[in-house]
């Protein structure tokens, strides 16, 4: 077995030979002419002159040896709908939504914005869009009208699709109500909008000439042959929007052969999914890792992808366990949060069911706190892989690769780069590189691997500007995540670059105070925050939740477990990182896919606005932090 430093050398060294030879896991009508084209430096072009089509590869590829085999399992325990396609019948639906489009007018390079809940149509139109040569952009369904409305007009998509709603913890989701909403605001709007009809909304509205069913459309096409177009590899596949520093979202555009490549590679290597396995991808389709693991991953590898509508803790903290048990899900990706979710419920309905066929649990979006980590990876008794990427990237940065070589996690490490990945660590003042065990700013140097984006939608110099201007000293692409490498080559992430907080000259990452608070054994999650201090520049304040809430019953008590996690981080991390407070809150205020909103905690703390807040999970936990800080 090639061992995992050299097989990530080689990819670095030799990028002709080795992403070369992993173009070979994708079809192509044209062969390419050229791996790589990196003459205009940052922007890298891969497999340039080859033609493909991600909707072939994910699919029509399959029929001969496993068209009977399911393709998509689609769950949802919000209204209990469970319906598996097989890659037959897979096939069937995505032409159909294929014709559908077509007839509309959309073709080559149109825009379609895709605003969906978590519905087996949402995947036919990706890989429908994709069949025909349409740019997608799939919108999370919990952004608010104005989100979406600046979306749109981005974009400028020649048709939306969309659904009457979505559900989530029993609650309806509003979609076609927000899509009219932002369709009112927007300047570029779609000629058509075409809406599924899952009879949740009872009162939706149609707007005449404008609004089509799905489900009449289908009716009229329902055994089409859509051939795919084939494209050339750089071109683009789909749009993601992403937040930045800016209020303006970033279009994060996408190719499509080194997309294809990229993340064929990822599943061999790195996931180790087998064609035939079974994935499940926790995610939304509205997020990077839904998009890319939920859908055209596993099946661009042949294997059966898990579609789940619904919480980890409804109808009980059971049912992610009961999935993998029914489903034989050997690759499983979540997030750290839900663990974290997980971890405070009764812990029976982990052992309830048979979980042998999980051969690893991967976790990324935000990190991963040791304790969580220990806890899931004993409780699984499998590797749990914390691995670290970004919207931008598109398939994982650092992470072990288990199908190169099992190298030992260590707990709160998302171990090492990935292949195809020039990562360094740079020092902030004069981008030279720092030692082990010294934090420096997560940089690539160019050009970027396969997979990653290409350049932001419309705006080549914002992409320029935004990820490769950091350093004066050297082009770069910069992560705006710090990190810290051990002496042993691991690599842990201290949080985001533009999070950084500076105590009296002392540069700490809040992600290192809560790493030490959460080893306190009564604290659940904890959010650290820097707030302006007058003496100091800033001091950490904290927000925890406690997991046995008796600890803090009177105000004595409350005092004395506050100067106790005070103490912990003393210990664990030093008195420069002591927060000024602990208050204890029963709930984070995060965003829906998990991401803690630093934000509007730090405004909140500094007397300021909480800024946007359209992808708040629960707004209760905003009020929460507002009377902790009002000392209510
Ligand atoms: O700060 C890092 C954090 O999430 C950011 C990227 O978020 P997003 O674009 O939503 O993509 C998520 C794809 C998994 C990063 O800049 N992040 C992501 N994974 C980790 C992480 N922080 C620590 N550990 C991780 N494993």
């Amino acid at each position: 077995m090639t061992s995992y430093k050299a097989f990530h050398a080689r990819s670095i060294e030799d990028r002709n030979g080795f992403w070369g030879e992993m173009a070979g896991l994708i079809d192509w009508n044209k062969p390419f002419s050229k791996v790589l084209d990196y003459s205009r430096p940052p922007f890298a072009k891969w497999y340039v002159g080859g033609e493909t089509n991600l909707c072939h590869n994910a699919i029509d590829r399959h029929l001969g040896v496993r068209g009977e085999q399911k393709a998509l399992v689609y769950i949802s325990t919000e209204t209990g709908e469970e319906t598996s396609y097989t890659y037959r019948q897979l096939h069937a639906e995505v032409n159909r939504c294929a014709a559908i489009l077509a007839g509309l007018g959309v073709g080559k390079g149109d825009r379609v914005i895709i605003y969906m809940p978590m519905i087996a149509e949402a995947a036919f139109a990706m890989l429908a869009c994709a069949r025909i040569g349409a740019i997608h952009s799939v919108v999370f369904g919990g952004f608010a009208a104005a989100s979406l409305a600046t979306r749109i007009d981005d974009a400028r998509p020649k048709v939306m699709i969309s659904a009457d709603a979505g559900m989530r913890a029993g609650r309806a989701i509003h979609y076609k109500q927000l899509l009219d909403e932002a369709i009112d605001l927007a300047k570029f709007p779609p000629q058509k909008v075409v809406l599924v009809n899952r009879g949740i909304d009872k009162g939706m509205q149609v707007v005449a000439g404008r609004d089509l069913d799905y489900a009449r459309l289908r009716s009229q096409n329902m055994n089409p042959q859509i051939p795919v177009t084939w494209l050339e590899s750089n071109e683009p596949s789909y749009i993601l929007y992403t937040s930045g520093t800016t209020g303006k979202p970033k279009g994060v555009q996408r190719d499509v052969g080194g997309h294809a490549v990229a993340l064929a590679a990822s599943m061999k290597y790195l996931y180790c999914g087998e064609p035939g396995g079974t994935m499940f991808t926790t995610s939304d389709i509205g997020w990077v890792v839904g998009h890319s693991y939920i859908v055209y991953a596993p099946l661009l590898v042949g294997m059966t992808t898990i579609m789940y509508e619904g919480v980890p803790i409804r109808p009980d903290p059971g049912i992610w366990w009961k999935i993998v048990s029914e489903n034989e899900v050997s690759v499983m990706f979540s997030s750290p949060t839900a663990i974290r979710v997980l971890k405070k419920q009764d812990q029976s309905y982990l052992r309830k069911y048979d979980v042998s066929s999980l051969k690893h649990l991967f976790l990324a979006g935000e990190p991963l706190d040791e304790t969580t980590h220990g806890w899931i990876a004993d409780a699984l008794g499998v590797p749990v892989i914390d691995h670290y990427w970004q919207t931008e990237t598109g398939w994982p940065i650092l992470t072990a690769v288990p199908g190169v070589e099992k190298t030992p996690i260590k707990l709160g490490s998302p171990s090492f780069p990935a292949f195809g990945y020039d990562l360094r660590l740079l020092r902030e003042t004069d981008a030279s590189e720092a030692e082990a065990e010294e934090k420096g700013v997560v940089a690539i140097v160019p050009p970027l691997p396969p997979g990653c984006m290409s350049t932001v939608w419309g705006d080549d110099q914002r992409f320029i500007d935004t990820y490769f201007t950091t350093f004066s000293a050297r082009m770069v692409y910069t992560t705006f995540d710090w990190g810290i490498r051990d002496k042993d080559g691991y690599y842990f992430i201290l949080g985001r670059t533009d999070d950084v907080i500076n105590v009296a000259g002392h540069r700490l990452g809040t992600r290192e105070i809560e790493e030490a608070i959460q080893t306190h054994t009564n604290v659940a999650e904890v959010a650290v925050v820097g707030v302006a201090d007058q003496l100091k520049g800033q001091m950490p304040l904290a927000f925890a939740v406690l997991k046995d809430v008796s600890k803090i019953a009177t105000p004595q008590l409350r005092a004395a477990h506050e100067q106790e996690i005070m103490a912990t981080v003393d210990a664990k991390l030093g008195a420069i990182g002591r927060p000024s407070r602990v208050h204890f809150i029963t709930l984070l205020p995060k965003t829906r896919s998990g991401k803690l909103l630093r934000r509007s905690i730090q405004a909140l703390a500094e007397g300021r606005d909480a800024g946007d807040l359209t992808t708040i999970e629960d707004p209760g936990a905003l009020e929460q932090i507002r009377a902790a800080l009002a000392g209510k």
